[in-house]
């Protein structure tokens, strides 16, 4: 078990990781009033460990699992329970779950009382080696992913394999989303997943791996908290295109569409000469081992008409991440034509 620290202007969080975390961490929160906010399904996974560590009468909050749970209508009913249930200013609300729950506790905890502490204990792959780290929290409003959010660290992150052993296949291709994003940008991280190409989805590796990418987000985030230095955006390599497929065709999890939007993303940057030769192909084959097929789709160039509102845009030109060579990327401004014009040429190419 080792800690991580990312240190802001303001805060000072510790990102508790490993194997033992949980049991050596969890309990010492007891001490304190606290709100918990889970979803359906950890909660029928996880309901008799939270209820024997925290006690049956600590208040919680159960949202429906998935993405559509991200919404204001959620955000203003935790906020409604934590009153009724009569939290004070000095109350921690602990997230316990998935990105969705990390997203929407940590905002509610952003603005109760204009700020109360906040805990992550990240229970799927993806919430452990990237949304519980950094402080992002938002809700959805009108199709618009993460529109109304917050920088919000939380005190203390405990991120603990213990809870990966329960988690669908899919949800682990979804983790390796960020994992081989991370390797994009970070050469020793992508030399690892390279050497490991076969046991991707084995927990083993994966609670080897999980501890160098919370390392490598801890210092990006403790660099450039909040966007302002462009080292933060490197972190969005695969989200523009990524983010609006899951809008459009929203049937895949998060981080396979982060997978798909680096394939297309690479593609561009073939096209415009940034990525290349043995490194590009090496990425081809690390995203095709999780997703076996990058599929095409139907109707496509829609998706440049979501990336243009996308709020990684500064202007009406479509900011895209692309991967460069190892441990590089590059930032790419696209008009709305030229991209879908793109879009449509690589998902033809695909269908080819
Ligand atoms: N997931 C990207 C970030 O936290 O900046």
């Amino acid at each position: 078990m080792q800690d991580i620290t990312v240190k802001t202007a303001t805060v000072q969080s510790v990102i508790h990781c490993g194997a033992g975390a949980f049991e050596s961490y969890a309990h010492r929160l007891k001490e304190r009033q606290l709100f918990i906010v889970t979803d359906s399904t950890v909660n029928k996974l996880y309901s008799h460990l939270l209820n024997s560590v925290f006690g049956e009468s600590t208040p919680k909050f159960v949202i429906a699992a998935g993405e559509k749970s991200k919404n204001t209508r959620n955000l203003l009913a935790i906020l409604q329970k934590m009153l009724e249930s009569g939290m004070h200013r000095n109350c921690c609300v602990v997230a316990f779950g998935g990105g969705v729950v990390g997203d929407i506790a940590g905002l509610a905890a952003a603005l109760y009382m204009r700020g109360v502490h906040l805990v992550q204990i990240p229970t799927t792959l993806l919430a452990q080696v990237d949304s519980s780290v950094g402080g992002k929290t938002a809700v959805d409003m009108d199709g618009v992913k993460n529109v109304i959010g917050t920088f919000y660290q939380p005190e203390e992150v405990i991120a603990d394999p213990r809870f990966l052993s329960t988690l669908p296949k899919r949800e682990i291709r979804c983790g390796l989303g960020e994992i081989i994003k991370h390797g994009l940008l970070n050469a020793e991280i992508f030399k690892k997943l390279k050497e490991n190409e076969k046991r991707l989805t084995n927990l083993e590796f994966l609670e080897e791996v999980v501890y160098s990418n919370i390392a490598h987000k801890a210092k990006v985030v403790t660099e450039d908290e909040k966007e302002t230095n462009g080292l933060r955006k490197t972190l969005n390599l695969g989200h523009t295109t990524g983010h609006a497929l899951e809008l459009l065709y929203g049937k895949l999890s998060h981080g396979e569409y982060v997978l798909i939007g680096t394939y297309y993303e690479l593609q561009i940057a073939r096209k415009y000469g940034i990525c290349g030769g043995q490194y590009a192909k090496d990425v081809e084959k690390l995203i095709c081992k999780v997703l076996k097929k990058v599929p095409s789709f139907d109707g496509i160039e829609r998706a440049a008409d979501l990336a243009v509102h996308d709020k990684k845009n500064d202007s009406e030109l479509i900011s895209v991440i692309v991967p460069k060579c190892e441990g590089e990327c590059a930032e790419i401004k696209l008009n709305k034509e030229d991209y879908k014009q793109y879009l449509r040429q690589i998902s033809d190419n695909l269908r080819g």
